[in-house]
């Protein structure tokens, strides 16, 4: 567990290690990098375009897994994980677009582009490094409480406290937050070779002290980290409150 002062300087410490993590990696093969949505990890994506522009780090040999996705969601609404991806970090950095993956929430066969994404994962030799982020209520990606913490890729029904909480990207309105998205599972993020969570805000401290201090429950998915030998949970002073 890492406490940062506040938001700038986690956002800093986390883009720092992503781009060390990706300048010191074997160039033979690519970099697999697994991606959240959501507000936390947009000063990281600042900071990645920043470094990019000055020619600090590249993306060319990067290859990228999102975590999630909304099902029935248009990819061109501003809302999408799409359109999220594109505008924060893949519109201004230098990955090819064949190496960028994102679940498909329109696909005709939703299990089949669930077990697709998990085999093309595979077929890169897994992750690398997932950086994600969490919930209020302890979900990483769209695991939401009491999902498997064996799960892999699938579809999950979003629970009242999620729609309410992403209602803010909705115009206030919870009804109009997709009621179910595709997402990579607990065990797909607990595979990847290293993890790295972005916790920031008084909001995020109950999760946050379950993830740490509270026993590996799926009730708290983020709470399996505990048990990967190379995860780690970077925080500001904030979400440390109630600790
Ligand atoms: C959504 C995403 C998660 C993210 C969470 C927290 O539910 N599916 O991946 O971690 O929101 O979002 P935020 O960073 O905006 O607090």
């Amino acid at each position: 567990l890492i406490i940062t002062a506040d938001y700038e300087q986690m956002s800093r410490y986390v883009s720092d290690y992503i781009i060390d993590k990706i300048n010191s990696h074997n160039s033979t093969s690519p970099f697999v990098l697994g991606l959240p949505t959501g507000s936390s990890p947009i000063g990281v994506y600042k900071n990645l375009v920043k470094a990019v522009d000055k020619g600090l780090v590249s993306f060319k040999n990067v290859v990228t897994f999102n975590m999630d996705e909304y099902v029935g969601l248009p990819e061109d609404h501003p809302e999408s994980y799409h359109s999220f991806m594109a505008r924060n970090l893949f519109d201004h950095i230098d990955c090819p677009a064949e190496n960028i993956h994102i679940l498909n929430g329109n696909a005709a066969d939703l299990d089949n582009e669930c077990h697709r994404y998990e085999e093309t994962i595979a077929s890169y030799g897994g992750i690398d490094l997932f950086l994600g982020g969490i919930g209020s209520d302890g979900h990483i990606a769209f695991n939401e409480p009491f999902s498997s913490l064996s799960s892999r890729t699938r579809m999950k029904t979003l629970t009242a406290d999620t729609r309410i909480a992403n209602s803010r990207f909705f115009g206030g309105d919870p009804d109009l937050v997709p009621e179910c998205a595709l997402t990579v599972g607990v065990q797909t993020v607990m595979d990847a070779r290293e993890v790295v969570i972005l916790c920031n805000g008084h909001s995020k401290s109950r999760a946050l002290q379950a993830a740490v201090e509270g026993p590996v429950t799926q009730e708290w998915t983020i709470s399996a980290l505990q048990m990967h030998r190379n995860g780690m949970i970077v925080c500001d002073e904030a979400a440390t409150i109630d600790l």
